[in-house]
């Protein structure tokens, strides 16, 4: 499943140029210009910027995360673990907003 593997890549790919040309793929993949291309998904015609950004308080919500990262590590670590995957998020976040806010792609999509 692609989330799963984005989970993985999140954790363990370098943050390398092919991983910067996977998020602005992602970003683009959420709007009208090739969303549900990959797998012929059938969903809603586009998923808004707002709604990722929205999306990204449930995804870096402690109390949601924390339990997943939790198996087997101690207080100390989890902390950190949970601290790394919010930064990563907001900075993918953060990458995807380009193609909703640049002329020609998907600007009006926000
Ligand atoms: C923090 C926000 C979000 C994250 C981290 C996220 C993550 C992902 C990932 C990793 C994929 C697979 C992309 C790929 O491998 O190319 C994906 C695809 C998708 N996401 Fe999201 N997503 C977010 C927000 C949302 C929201 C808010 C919605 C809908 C309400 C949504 C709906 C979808 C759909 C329908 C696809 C399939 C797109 C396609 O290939 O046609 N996502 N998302």
């Amino acid at each position: 499943m692609r989330f799963q593997q984005w989970v993985l890549d999140t954790c363990f790919r370098p943050y390398d140029q092919d991983w910067l040309n996977y998020q602005q793929e992602m970003a683009l993949r959420h709007t009208s210009l090739k969303k549900n291309k990959t797998d012929n998904a059938q969903s809603a015609p586009t998923i808004h910027l707002r709604h990722i950004v929205a999306f990204g308080a449930v995804m870096t919500d402690s109390e949601i995360i924390k339990p997943f990262l939790a198996k087997g590590h101690n207080a100390n670590d989890v902390d950190r673990m949970y601290r790394a995957w919010s930064k990563s998020l907001w900075l993918q976040i953060a990458l995807w907003t380009e193609p909703y806010t640049n002329a020609g792609e998907a600007p009006n999509e926000w």
